[in-house]
C-alpha cells in the first residue's frame, strides 16, 4: 500500500480495526463524571482504578515504574515535570523525588483536590482538561519550560485517534527543546485478547457495551502511535514494559521526542 493511503486509513481508523474484532467500539464516555465518581472510593489505588493486584505489590510496582521514567526521560534533581492526568497524584508522588519540580493536571477536580490534600512544596496540582490544555489559565505562563511530560496510565481515555493527536499536540509547546513525552501503560490493541482472556471478562465488556459504556477506553495500535508522531513531526519509540509489571502483557510504554 502506498504510504499515503496507510496514513489516509489509519487516521480514519480503518486500517487499525483489522487488530481487534469489529464489534469493539468506543461509545462517547463522559470521563469527568466517571472519575469524579471513581474519587469517592475508599483506597486512593482505587481512586485512580490501580487495581487487580496488592496495595503493597502496586505501591512497589509505582516506585519501579517511576525509576524507569526517570531514566528514559533523562531527570534530574533540577528537572520541572508536567505529569498530566495525575488523579489524586498517587503516581505523582512516586515521581516527585526524580524532580525538582512538578506541575499535575487532571480533568476530575474531586481526584485533584486529594492531589492538593498531599501537596508538597514543590508539587502543585490544577483541574485542566488536556484535550483543552491551551484552555488552562497556566498554559502560557509555562510555555516552553517543561524537562518532560508524563502521561501514566491514562491515554485510552483519548478514545480516538484525533483526541490523542490533540493532547500531544497541546503538549509539545510546553516542552523545552530537546525534552521527552513519556506515556505510560497504553493498552495494546493487538493485544486485546489478552486482556479480555476470560469469558468472565469477555461477558463483562459485552454487557458494559450494551449499556453503551466502555470503561477501558481505547485500546491503541502501534502504528497509530507511530503515526501520530509523525503527522505531529516528532520520533516516536514503542517501549515493551518489563514482563514483571503488572499489565505487561496487555499494555505498552510509548516516548516521544521534541526535536
Ligand atoms: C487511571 S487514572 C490514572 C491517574 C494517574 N496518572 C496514575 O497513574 O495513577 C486516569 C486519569 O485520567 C484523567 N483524565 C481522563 N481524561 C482526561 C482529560 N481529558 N484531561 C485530563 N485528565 C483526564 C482522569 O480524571 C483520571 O484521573
Amino acid at each position: 500500500m502506498e504510504e499515503n493511503q496507510t496514513v489516509k486509513s489509519l487516521g480514519n481508523n480503518k486500517k487499525c480495526k483489522q487488530h481487534a474484532p469489529n464489534f469493539v467500539f468506543c461509545p462517547q464516555m463522559d470521563w469527568k463524571q466517571f472519575w469524579d465518581k471513581q474519587a469517592a472510593q475508599a483506597q486512593p489505588l482505587e481512586q485512580v482504578g490501580r487495581n487487580g493486584i496488592t496495595a503493597e505489590r502496586m505501591d512497589a510496582l509505582m516506585q519501579e515504574q517511576a525509576a524507569r521514567a526517570a531514566q528514559l526521560l533523562h531527570l534530574h534533581p533540577q528537572a520541572k515535570l508536567l505529569d498530566v492526568c495525575c488523579g489524586n497524584g498517587v503516581f505523582s508522588r512516586c515521581l516527585l523525588p526524580h524532580v525538582g519540580e512538578l506541575v499535575g493536571v487532571d480533568l476530575s477536580p474531586e481526584l485533584i483536590q486529594k492531589a492538593q490534600q498531599q501537596h508538597t512544596h514543590h508539587a502543585q496540582f490544577f483541574v485542566a482538561d488536556a484535550l483543552h490544555l491551551s484552555q488552562w489559565n497556566a498554559y502560557q505562563q509555562h510555555l516552553g519550560s517543561f524537562d518532560a511530560i508524563t502521561l501514566c496510565f491514562s491515554f485510552q481515555y483519548f478514545d480516538t485517534f484525533e483526541k490523542g493527536t490533540q493532547v500531544v499536540e497541546h503538549l509539545l509547546p510546553l516542552l523545552k527543546p530537546g525534552g521527552n513525552i513519556l506515556l505510560t501503560d497504553i493498552p495494546d490493541r493487538a493485544r486485546f485478547f489478552q486482556h479480555y482472556n476470560t469469558l468472565p471478562k469477555l461477558a463483562g465488556l459485552i454487557i458494559q457495551m450494551a449499556k453503551g459504556k466502555n470503561v477501558m477506553g481505547k485500546f491503541w495500535a502501534e502504528e497509530e502511535m507511530n503515526l501520530l508522531c509523525k503527522q505531529l513531526g516528532v520520533q516516536g519509540e514503542f517501549l515493551h514494559q518489563p514482563n514483571t509489571y503488572a499489565y505487561a502483557h496487555y499494555r505498552f510504554d510509548y516516548l516521544i521526542s521534541k526535536a
